[in-house]
C-alpha cells in the first residue's frame, strides 16, 4: 500500500476483531519501524508498552471506560515518555558520530531541558505524536487498522503499566483487524480556515 492510500484509508476504528492474534514478529516489525520516527536531537524520548496479554487487555478496556477495542484489538500500544531521557548518557544518542557531535549535543540537550520541566514535558508529547501516527500507517500499510485512545482513567492505566515515576502517558494506540468499517469522516474543516499562506 502506498503512502497515500494509508493516510486516507487509515480510520479511528471501533470494532476489531477479538479473533485476530498478532504474531511476536508482527509486533516487532511495527516497532522496528516506529522508532524510527523523529525526535528531537533523536533523544528517543518515547517508552512503547505493547500488550497482547487478553487478562491486561480486559484491564485496560475497563481503565478505557468501558471501551471496547482494548479487549478486542490485537496489539495496545502504550505511548509513554521519559521525561529524564535527554539527561541519560545522551551520547548514545548519536553513537554512529564523532565524538565532538556527540558533546555538541549533550551540551544543547542540557541548555534546552535543565531547569524546564515544561519543555521536558512537551517533548514527550512531541515525539509521542510522530511515534502514534507512524505506528498508524504502518499498521494500514500490514492490512491492519488502529484507533487512537485517550478516553481512560490515567491513574488505573499507570497502575497497570506500572509506570515509572518520570514517565507520562501520552496515548495509547490499539491495533488489529477491523469487524466494521468506521463511520463516515466526521467532516474535514476547509483548508482556508486551517492552512495560512506565510503568516496568520
Ligand atoms: C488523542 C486522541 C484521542 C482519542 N481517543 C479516543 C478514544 O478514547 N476512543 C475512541 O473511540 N476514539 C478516540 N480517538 C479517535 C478520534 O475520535 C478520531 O481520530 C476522530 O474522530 C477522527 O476520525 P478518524 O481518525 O477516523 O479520521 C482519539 C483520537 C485522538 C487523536
Amino acid at each position: 500500500m502506498d503512502t497515500f492510500e494509508a493516510i486516507k484509508t487509515r480510520r479511528a476504528i471501533k470494532k476489531f476483531d477479538s479473533t485476530h492474534k498478532m504474531s511476536a514478529d508482527d509486533v516487532k516489525s511495527l516497532m522496528e519501524l516506529t522508532i524510527l520516527s523523529p525526535t528531537s536531537y533523536n533523544q528517543q524520548n518515547w517508552r512503547f508498552v505493547t500488550i497482547t496479554d487478553q487478562t491486561i487487555k480486559e484491564k485496560i478496556s475497563i481503565a478505557a471506560r468501558g471501551q471496547a477495542q482494548p479487549k478486542d484489538g490485537s496489539l495496545i500500544i502504550v505511548l509513554c515518555g521519559n521525561t529524564n531521557a535527554w539527561n541519560q548518557d545522551p551520547k548514545r544518542y548519536w553513537k554512529n558520530n564523532t565524538p565532538e557531535k556527540q558533546e555538541l549535543v549533550k551540551t544543547n540537550l542540557a541548555k534546552k531541558y535543565t531547569d524546564n520541566p515544561q519543555n521536558r514535558r512537551d517533548e514527550v508529547f512531541r515525539s509521542c505524536g510522530f511515534a502514534a501516527q507512524t505506528i498508524m500507517l504502518a499498521a494500514r500499510s500490514m492490512g491492519l487498522d488502529s484507533c487512537p485512545m485517550m478516553g481512560f482513567e490515567y491513574d488505573q492505566l499507570a497502575e497497570i503499566i506500572n509506570l515509572p515515576s518520570d514517565h507520562v502517558i501520552s496515548m495509547m494506540v490499539v491495533v488489529g483487524k477491523r469487524a466494521e468499517d468506521a463511520a463516515p469522516r466526521g467532516g474535514q474543516l476547509d483548508l482556508n480556515e486551517v492552512v495560512f499562506e506565510n503568516s496568520f
